[in-house]
Formats: structure tokens, C-alpha cells, sequence
């Protein structure tokens, strides 16, 4: 598993770095020259044809496996930068520097790679550990209000499973604290369950109906989540997971900080494409537990809509 620096990574571990990151980026900060590669901003970095163009950049700078490559963006440039580094010569060591908050929390850290094939999210990716992660809350100055809402998202996913993070945002501790606490969370699920077998299910949470409405709706990925919380929480209720005032307490705070968009039939069916799926039924990681829980699609309908 990777490990993570707040400040004291050593660059001159490695011989030759490689930087990749968006144009936004790379103007906002100044980050320019021959070592550096400009992948499409956003969701439009993760497609094959981009990950081929990283590994063929990579060969014209003769990048062999004792180089490392630096991934500086959200979550975007890091999963598709992830997946390249994965499969080039079979493995390159790869710098996770993530400039957005919910990269800082969740992709950035974990060790999961993806790209998106088809209209379908994640649907091609890898677990992949050769890897580090240096986060540097400096880059959370530039960030917007949606950009910091949408990390909002995964630490209320966080908040719900944990009671020391949700502690500490209760208590006002300040964002780095929050981010610390949701680092050391995520590394010691995925420590033990790195490849999402079992405990690490759980951080699943809200992703089976975010990333439908993510989709659907072009909504950030955390403010998708957050939908996806809200919803889950409802179904969690109505199969009696859990309790009345559970529901009303999380679904009343997700309400609060984000705008809830209405569910739809349409929206359901793109949860057929969900990777935690098994049989023609969909799954879920519901609380309280946050084992999976597997519903055909008419049901789920039934539950959610009628
Ligand atoms: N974002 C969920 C995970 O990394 O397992």
C-alpha cells in the first residue's frame, strides 16, 4: 500500500520524473517544460486514447521502471496517470500530488486505477500499489466552492462510517485534521482489504447511485456521492437496516450541505452497470453495517420510487 507525506518526501529517491497533469493546472502553478505532459481536463482524461498517448510519451522519454512519474491534479488526472503506470513496462512508480480535496481524501489514496469506457464509469482500471501519496492542503486555497463541496461528499461517506472522523467535523477541527483522519481511515481499510473482497465495500457507500446520477446528470463526483448517501440511506431504512432516526439524522445533514436532485427510472437503470453487481441484481454497501446488500432492479424501482 502506498504511503502517504504531508511534507517529507524525498524526490531525490528517483532518477528521472515525469510530470502529467491538466492545462488548468499546469497554468494555474506554473508547471511547464519537456517533462511534462497535459492531459485533458476532467472526466475526458479517462479514455484509452489518452492513456495510450501517456504511454507513448513515456517511451519517447525512455522512461524504464527506475523512474517516477508525478501525478498533479484531481482525481481524473490520477486515475487515468494510476492506470498508465500500472501497465507500462509492467509497472512504473507513480507520486500522487493531489491538488483537489477529494482527491486528497479518497482516489488519491487506495491504490485503485480507472478509466471510462463507453459511457460506463470506472469500467476499465487496475489495483495498483507502486505508489506514493504528498498532500499539500496549500492546493486547497484554489479551489471553488462545488470543488470543495464535492470532497464534502466523501467525508460525510467517511463521517457515516467512522465515529472519530465524524468527531472530529463536529468538533471544528480544522480541514487538515479532517483530511488526516480520512487518510488514516482509508489506508487502514485498504491495508486490509486492498482489493475490495470484503471491508473495503464499504467505502463504497453512495457510489452505486452516484455514480448513476454522477452520470446522468454531469453532477461532481462528491456532490454525486452525496445524492447517493442520501437515497441509499432511504433504501437502508425501507429494507430495515436501519433505524428511523438514523435515517432522519444523516438524511437530514446530507440535505443540509447539498442540493438533493430527484431520482428517476432512468437513473436506476445505470446502476445495472455498477462493478459490485452480481447475477442481473444490483449491490449496495448499506448502512449500518455496510455489507453488500443485492436487490434486482424491479425492486429497487419499487423501493425508491413508487
Ligand atoms: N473509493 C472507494 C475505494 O477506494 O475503495
Amino acid at each position: 500500500m502506498g504511503d502517504v507525506y504531508f511534507d517529507n518526501f524525498v524526490f531525490s529517491r528517483y532518477k528521472h520524473a515525469l510530470v502529467v497533469t491538466d492545462p488548468y493546472i499546469a497554468e494555474l502553478y506554473g508547471i511547464a517544460g519537456d517533462n511534462v505532459f497535459l492531459l485533458p481536463r476532467g472526466e475526458q482524461a479517462k479514455s484509452f486514447d489518452n492513456v495510450a498517448a501517456l504511454c507513448r510519451w513515456f517511451l519517447s522519454k525512455q522512461l524504464t521502471p527506475a523512474g517516477l512519474v508525478v501525478a498533479v491534479g484531481g482525481g481524473s488526472v490520477g486515475d487515468t496517470v494510476g492506470f498508465a503506470c500500472s501497465i507500462f513496462k509492467r509497472g512504473i512508480r507513480l507520486l500522487h500530488v493531489p491538488t483537489t480535496l477529494i482527491a486528497m481524501v479518497d482516489s488519491a489514496i487506495g491504490g485503485k486505477t480507472a478509466i471510462d469506457l463507453d459511457g460506463v464509469k470506472n469500467a476499465v482500471g487496475s489495483y495498483f500499489f507502486n505508489f506514493d501519496t504528498l498532500i499539500d492542503p496549500d492546493f486547497l486555497h484554489t479551489l471553488d466552492e462545488e470543488q470543495l463541496k464535492s470532497g464534502a461528499g466523501e467525508i460525510l461517506k467517511y463521517r457515516m462510517l467512522n465515529k472519530e472522523i465524524d468527531n472530529c467535523v463536529t468538533n471544528g477541527e480544522n480541514l487538515q485534521s479532517v483530511i488526516a483522519a480520512c487518510v488514516r481511515f482509508k489506508q487502514e481499510i485498504c491495508a486490509e482489504d486492498p482489493y475490495c473482497r470484503g471491508k473495503r465495500n464499504a467505502l463504497n457507500f453512495g457510489h452505486t447511485i452516484g455514480h448513476a446520477m454522477e452520470l446522468a446528470l454531469g453532477l461532481y463526483h462528491g456532490c454525486a456521492v452525496a445524492n447517493g448517501i442520501y437515497y441509499e440511506t432511504k433504501l437502508a431504512a425501507s429494507l430495515g437496516l436501519c433505524s428511523k432516526q438514523y435515517t432522519s439524522t444523516w438524511c437530514g445533514e446530507t440535505e443540509k450541505s447539498f442540493s438533493i436532485s430527484p431520482l428517476t427510472e432512468k437513473i436506476l437503470d445505470l446502476t445495472l452497470q455498477d462493478k459490485k453487481n452480481k447475477e442481473g441484481s444490483v449491490a449496495f454497501a448499506l448502512p449500518t453495517t455496510f455489507d453488500l446488500t443485492y436487490l434486482p432492479l424491479d425492486s429497487l424501482k419499487e423501493l425508491l420510487l413508487y
